[in-house]
């Protein structure tokens, strides 16, 4: 591995090493003052249970967020692996952003896409300055468990598909996130 020192640090190098953590895609939208707005972000993260809270980072340069960010409620969607195209378009030029899109508008102004991996409906809770980006805390009020789909992966600037083998939930041993998966039998070097 070679390694690059912090004051030789160039944006591509960064930009690079921040691609090689594969993460999912998620559409951040809503209805606003009868506006479809929105905008793809491989930034989502969950943060905590209790409250239920997810965030993600948005770009100070973002053209949408100032009016995201006026929406009563926002829709979280958790991007499916034949959502690449769709993807792209939520990244693309505004004004074509939702165009032929299947999705749904809840009463308070969320935008859920269908099939979806999971969608969440959600409100701002707080946002904290970061460099050139924001991290956005959003508050959870309902959650959609979607039916099944695979997600789409982001990692070094392309899409990947997930492949389920490599996280057989037999062998987490009940370590992730409190899950109550009993251990397998064969799985006591599982330490
Ligand atoms: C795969 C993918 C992931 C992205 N993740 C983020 C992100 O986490 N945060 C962000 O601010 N923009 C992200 N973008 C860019 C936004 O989708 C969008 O293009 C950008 O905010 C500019 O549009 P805007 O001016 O309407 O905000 C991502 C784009 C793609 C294709």
């Amino acid at each position: 591995m070679t390694t690059t020192q912090l004051s030789q640090l160039d944006q591509r190098t960064l930009r690079d090493a921040f691609g090689s953590f594969p993460s999912g895609v998620v559409a951040v939208a809503a209805s606003v003052k009868g506006q479809l707005t929105g905008i793809a972000a491989s930034s989502f993260t969950s943060v905590s249970i209790d409250p239920p809270l997810v965030s993600f980072s948005v770009a100070t340069s973002s053209s949408s967020w100032p009016l995201l960010r006026e929406a009563g409620h926002l829709g979280i969607s958790v991007l499916a692996d034949h959502h690449d195209d769709i993807c792209r378009q939520l990244a693309g030029p505004r004004e074509q952003r939702f165009d032929g899109l299947p999705f749904t508008v809840t009463e308070g102004g969320a935008v859920l896409l269908k099939e979806a991996v999971a969608t969440f409906d959600v409100t701002v809770h707080d946002e904290v300055e970061a460099g050139d980006h924001l991290i956005v805390l959003l508050r959870i009020h309902e959650v959609g468990a979607g039916n099944g789909e695979h997600p789409l992966v982001f990692h070094k600037s392309g899409f990947a598909k997930l492949h389920r083998d490599d996280l057989d939930p037999t062998r987490l041993d009940g370590r992730i996130n409190g899950a109550d998966v009993p251990p397998t039998s064969g799985d006591a070097d599982a330490a």
